[in-house]
């Protein structure tokens, strides 16, 4: 029996080459560099390994007629067109195993905001020096959790310890119950009410610029904004406004609408802006477990046993569900 054909577009450390290759023909393609090539490796391929950079669209995944098997090394699945997947019977593999990395760096960034500690690191290696920087405290502020998955019950944890205030909205019910947090049923309400605004929800056709113009003008002057979920979640240039002309107070995002973002990205300069290129998960030890998990949901899914992390189950159609994520 000939191996399965796999497509990386993730570079693999030898020893994690050398376990998929015992049992596959693996070979490295590069859609940024090469998208031709790319495509043309897929067409003929059984499974893929991608990362969350690879977009998987509908188009690509009918013209591949062998394809049983995605494993995305990440969480976030708006890069694959799941309808298709599901249409075509190949399985969609994600690796929730990065609940702790994102949710540090959230806390990170709000603090960051909250102790302006960007400007304060640029005005202490340019000489203005100062100690009266003010920033706010964390305890007693109303933290707001836009979307209460795995990464949003993490950043509560940690945000109970900080003293804060948590609220989380969320559309689905039956969530688990965190003591000292608290369910708003009303996103507007909540918006107003909030000190720090938080987004956790994934992407998709609901999702899309939950938080626009309307919602920016809802929050507080003095309120904050993070995004880690991905950036589609926020109308960006909606968000640079509310930036530019003071009508709230900061926001730290973690991920943009387009990444790469171009250089002429009005937020790369918006002083009330943090910007980080994507790093929720960058961590040695998050990163080294998602890509073991990955490789393990592809080879379980080569054998027919996409596992308890598959997102699609050619054995039972309806597993699907893209808000049950982040
Ligand atoms: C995820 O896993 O979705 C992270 O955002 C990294 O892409």
């Amino acid at each position: 029996m000939t191996a399965p054909a796999v497509v990386t577009t993730v570079p693999l450390p030898e020893a994690s080459l050398a376990r998929l290759r015992e049992q596959c023909d693996v070979s490295f393609r590069s859609p940024w560099d090469d998208r031709a090539g790319f495509e043309l490796a897929v067409t003929g391929a059984d499974g893929l390994l991608v990362n969350s950079r690879t977009v998987l669209d509908g188009e690509l995944l009918r013209r591949a007629p062998n394809l049983r098997a995605v494993s995305t090394v990440s969480v976030g699945l708006d890069h694959i067109d799941l309808d298709v997947a599901r249409e075509r019977g190949i399985a969609v593999t994600t690796t929730p195993v990065l609940n702790d990395a994102v949710a540090d760096l959230v806390l990170a960034l709000m603090v960051m905001l909250a102790r302006r500690l960007p400007e304060a690191g640029q005005a202490a290696i340019s000489g203005k020096w100062s100690e009266e920087r003010l920033g706010s405290d964390m305890g007693g502020k109303v933290l707001l959790l836009v979307g209460f998955g795995r990464i949003g019950q993490e950043v509560a944890r940690r945000s109970l310890a900080f003293k804060m205030r948590v609220v989380y909205w969320d559309r689905r019910d039956g969530l688990p119950r965190i003591e000292g947090v608290e369910r708003e049923l009303d996103l507007e309400r909540a918006l107003r009410g909030a000190d720090f605004v938080s987004l956790h929800v994934d992407l998709n056709v609901s999702t899309f610029h939950l938080v626009g113009s309307k919602e920016l003008a809802l929050m507080k002057p003095t309120a904050f904004l993070v995004n880690a979920a991905r950036g589609g979640v926020v109308d960006q240039e909606a968000l640079g406004r509310a930036l530019a002309e003071g009508r709230i107070a900061g926001a730290a995002l973690d991920v943009l609408e387009q990444e790469p973002p171009l250089a002429t990205e009005p937020l790369l300069t918006e002083p009330r802006a943090i910007v980080l290129p994507h790093i929720g998960s960058a961590t040695v030890e998050t990163r080294a477990a998602m890509l073991e998990l990955a490789i393990d949901n592809l080879l379980g899914c080569l054998q027919g046993d996409p596992g308890p992390h598959a997102v699609v189950d050619p054995r039972s159609p309806a597993t699907t569900s893209t808000k049950d994520r982040i």
